[in-house]
Parts: structure tokens; C-alpha cells; sequence
């Protein structure tokens, strides 16, 4: 009987230590389900295809990214010669700017944060209400607004006719200028003449239409650059690679907490829900509860946007649009407004997220943690519209949790 007790002791200390070796503890590596695995390929970068936008006939052009970068930084492009896109869209800060609004004119302020660039091309509608349903159009829009580039369409077509080497760059990528613009727009002294253009209303339809090709023809030059901006292989993109490839990593590209953020990420804290695919949006637009301290209507956001988009002569629809795909084309067609769209933004890449600070339309938050912390005290339920579907139920994560939600989110960044 003793022996027998013995035996039994020392088989039981042999479990438990054996045991210790088997069950997490907090310093192991997480494992993740075939299910999980399979997300998480979903997220990967490798998932990326061709940036190649059908409706923009110079999108890939080697020779049109090429001038589109030149122009992104060309201040010539804006009404006081003192602003370019990359003013604003700043390489050298994650193509964003570090405060929570840039307001380049002061009769007309910025609403909202300026959105980095990153994988801009994966999106399907653009600015923070979608107002603009190709990269294209987005430019054209960036170029007029008074509290942006504030350049007339007009002006742009002066210029260019009228500066020998913007005039070459445009005649070697796109067809000769029509002979009749020319003498429209052409000017004896050749200095950016761009104060004494004619006015719009004396010009007759066909020269109108003239400076709007062109202007579009600018457009679609600096989006083949924009489509160039992409994030790829970042630790997390390696990360997902080594789970397809072996299950025993010893060198795991991301560290223990992060891979607990991603388990959270598309498990318990629900992010998924939104940010998915790989550059982390599901494309569409969703009320996120800021308290931005403004009036409650201050800014509806997809709800204003819906008919600027359906009414927008250079919409996808348009005859500026240079594919005949009916997917492409007719994705203005399905749009309809409706009050639940009020107060809606478009979900964000969170690819370099760490990088592209402030965060939110309003850049109300200055860094990752007070972005988590928000989604973490939202009481109200996030639902689809006003279907029964929830995107996001309260969280409540624990201090850790958010940690290790912070700690994924870094590995994110590639650039
Ligand atoms: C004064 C700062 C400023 C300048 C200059 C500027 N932008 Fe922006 N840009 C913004 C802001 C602010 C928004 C968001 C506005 C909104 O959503 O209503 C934006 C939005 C965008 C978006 C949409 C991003 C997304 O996530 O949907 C793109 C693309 C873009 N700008 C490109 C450009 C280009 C190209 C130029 C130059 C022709 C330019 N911007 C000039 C401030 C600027
Ligand atoms: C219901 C859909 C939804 C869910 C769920 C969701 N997000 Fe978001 N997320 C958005 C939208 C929409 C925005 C932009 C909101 C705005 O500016 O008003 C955003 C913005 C962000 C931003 C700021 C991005 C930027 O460029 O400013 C971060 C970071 C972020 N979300 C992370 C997360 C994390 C982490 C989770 C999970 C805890 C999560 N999100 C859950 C829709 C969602």
C-alpha cells in the first residue's frame, strides 16, 4: 500500500510538472485556431492586387507617375503658389500632418483631419464621407477646394498651356492640346499667367470642355503616382506567412503581446468586424460615437456626401471615366441617401497607424492608446444601419488587453 502511495505521489508531481510545460501561461506564445489562421490570411498583405484603376487610362503609365509625383509636390498647382498636396499630404509625416487640422486659408478652415495616404488606391470611396467615388475625381475636388489646393480648373489649363515644360510633360503623355485652347488660354508673356485667364462664362462649350479634359487628364496624372503609395511586409505581414508555413515558430516576427492583440483584434474587442481585409477596411462607413465637443449636427458626414456624389459631372458615370465596366461605373447608381448615414465616416487603412497620428476625422486623438480607449467606453451598440446585425458591443478590455491590442497595432507599420 505504501509503494502504491509512493507511486501514486510521484506520478502526480511527474503530471504536474508536465502539465507546466503544456498549459499557457501568460509568457507563451499564443496558438491560434484553423479559423483564426484563416483571418488572419485574410489580413495579409499578400492579398494585395494590381493597384491598375480601368477607369483611369494612365494608371500604371510609367511616364504619368512619374509627372504625377512631380506635380504632388508642384506649389504652381494651388491659388497662392504656396501649397502642394504633399504640403498637407506630407511624405516626411506618413503623407498626413501631425495636428488635428491644417487650415491653409483662413476665410475657408479645415473641417477635418488630413487622411494619410497609404494604400489610398484599395479604397473604393474616398475622403473621410466618400464624396468621391474614384481617385480621380477625388484629385479634381482636392484641386478647387477653397480649403485645400483653392485653383481654379481654368487656371491650371493657363498654366500648363503656358509653361513650356509642363506643356511638353502633358503633350508627351496625353494627345496634343486642342489648337483651339491654345489660343483660348495662351499668353504673350509666358509668366504664370494664371491672373489674367479669361472668364469661365465668356468661354464658349467646346473650350469648356477642352479645360475640363485636361483637368481631368492632371488628375489622373497625380492619382497614377498616389496608386504607388503602398505598404507591404510590415511584421505583421511576415507573421502571417510563418503561420501558413509551419505551426513551432521559433522566431516569431511579432512578440507575444502583439500576437495576443491580433487574437483580440479578430476575436473579443470585435475590430475585425470593420477593419478587414487586407489594408484593414471593410470600404464602407459607420457611426463611431466620437464626442467631438461640436454641435451634434455639425458635420453628417456619408449623409451630405450621398448627392454631391450622384450630382458630380465627374463621377465614375461620367464620360471622363475611361472603363465601360458596369461594376465600376454604376457603383454611383446603388448609392441612395438615408438618415442613418448621418454622422457616418469611412472605416480607415490601419496599415502605419502608429505613424499617421493624430487620429479620426476630427485628429481629436493623439495617439493609439486614446483611440482604443474610446472604442473601449463606447456604451452604445455599433450596428449595420439599422439592421440587427453588431459590429461592436461593449468592450470592456482590461488594462493588459489594451496593451496587447496597442502592441498589434504596431506591427502594422511597414514604413
Ligand atoms: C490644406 C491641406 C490639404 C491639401 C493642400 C491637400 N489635401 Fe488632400 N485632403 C485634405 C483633407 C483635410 C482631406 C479630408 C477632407 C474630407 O474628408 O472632407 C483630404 C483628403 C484627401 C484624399 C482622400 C483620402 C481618403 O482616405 O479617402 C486624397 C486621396 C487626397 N486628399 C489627395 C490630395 C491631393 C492629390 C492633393 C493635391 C492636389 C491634396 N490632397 C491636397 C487636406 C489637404
Ligand atoms: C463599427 C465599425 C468599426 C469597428 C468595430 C472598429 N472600428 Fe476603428 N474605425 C471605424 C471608423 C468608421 C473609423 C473612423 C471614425 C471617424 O473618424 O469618425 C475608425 C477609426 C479607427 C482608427 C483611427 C484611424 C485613423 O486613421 O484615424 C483606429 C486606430 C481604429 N479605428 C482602430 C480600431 C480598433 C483597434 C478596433 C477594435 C477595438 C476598431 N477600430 C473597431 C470603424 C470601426
Amino acid at each position: 500500500m505504501k509503494t502504491l502511495n509512493i507511486a501514486l505521489i510521484s506520478i502526480t508531481i511527474l503530471f504536474i510538472s508536465f502539465n507546466k510545460n503544456i498549459i499557457a501561461t501568460d509568457n507563451d506564445f499564443p496558438t491560434f485556431s484553423k479559423k483564426e489562421k484563416n483571418t488572419i490570411q485574410s489580413l495579409s498583405s499578400d492579398n494585395y492586387q494590381s493597384c491598375q484603376d480601368m477607369s483611369n487610362r494612365v494608371s500604371g503609365n510609367k511616364q504619368a507617375i512619374q509627372w504625377g509625383k512631380q506635380l504632388f509636390f508642384d506649389k504652381r498647382l494651388s491659388g497662392s503658389g504656396k501649397t502642394a498636396c504633399a504640403t498637407c499630404h506630407d511624405p516626411n509625416s506618413a503623407w498626413t500632418k501631425h495636428e488635428a487640422l491644417s487650415h491653409i486659408n483662413a476665410d475657408y478652415p479645415a473641417k477635418r483631419h488630413v487622411p494619410h495616404l497609404w494604400d489610398i488606391c484599395y479604397s473604393r470611396w474616398f475622403f473621410w464621407d466618400g464624396r468621391a467615388d474614384s481617385l480621380w475625381s477625388q484629385a479634381l475636388i482636392s484641386l478647387e477646394s477653397p480649403s485645400e489646393m483653392n485653383m481654379k480648373r481654368i487656371d491650371i489649363a493657363t498654366l500648363i498651356i503656358n509653361t513650356p515644360s509642363l506643356k511638353d510633360n502633358y503633350q508627351r503623355i496625353f494627345n496634343a492640346i486642342p489648337v483651339g485652347l491654345m489660343q483660348a488660354l495662351e499668353q504673350d508673356d509666358c509668366m504664370n499667367g494664371v491672373n489674367h485667364s479669361p472668364k469661365w462664362t465668356d468661354l464658349t462649350t467646346i473650350i469648356q470642355g477642352d479645360i475640363n479634359s485636361l483637368f481631368v487628364n492632371i488628375a489622373k496624372t497625380i492619382s497614377s503616382f498616389e496608386e504607388t503609395i503602398i505598404s507591404k511586409d510590415s511584421p505583421f505581414d511576415q507573421f502571417s506567412q510563418q503561420l501558413l508555413s509551419k505551426d513551432d515558430m521559433e522566431n516569431p516576427a511579432i512578440s507575444i503581446d502583439a500576437a495576443k492583440g491580433l487574437k483580440l483584434f479578430i476575436g473579443k474587442a470585435q475590430c475585425i468586424n470593420c477593419h478587414s481585409g487586407a489594408n484593414f477596411s471593410d470600404g464602407e462607413f459607420h457611426h463611431s460615437f466620437l464626442q467631438t465637443g461640436l454641435n451634434r449636427d455639425a458635420d453628417l458626414g456619408r449623409y451630405n456626401a450621398i448627392e454631391a456624389l450622384m450630382q458630380s459631372d465627374f463621377n465614375a458615370n461620367s464620360q471622363y471615366c475611361d472603363t465601360d465596366k458596369a461594376g465600376f461605373r454604376k457603383k454611383v447608381n446603388f448609392i441612395y441617401k438615408s438618415y442613418e448615414f448621418k454622422h457616418q465616416f469611412k472605416t480607415p487603412t490601419l496599415r502605419n497607424i502608429e505613424k499617421t497620428y493624430p487620429y479620426m476625422h476630427t485628429g481629436q486623438y493623439n495617439n493609439l492608446r486614446e483611440v482604443i480607449n474610446h472604442y473601449n467606453t463606447i456604451s452604445k451598440e455599433i450596428k449595420v444601419n439599422q439592421h440587427k446585425e453588431i459590429l461592436l458591443s461593449s468592450l470592456s478590455l482590461s488594462e493588459h488587453e489594451v496593451n496587447d491590442l496597442l502592441e498589434f497595432l504596431k506591427t502594422l507599420t511597414s514604413h
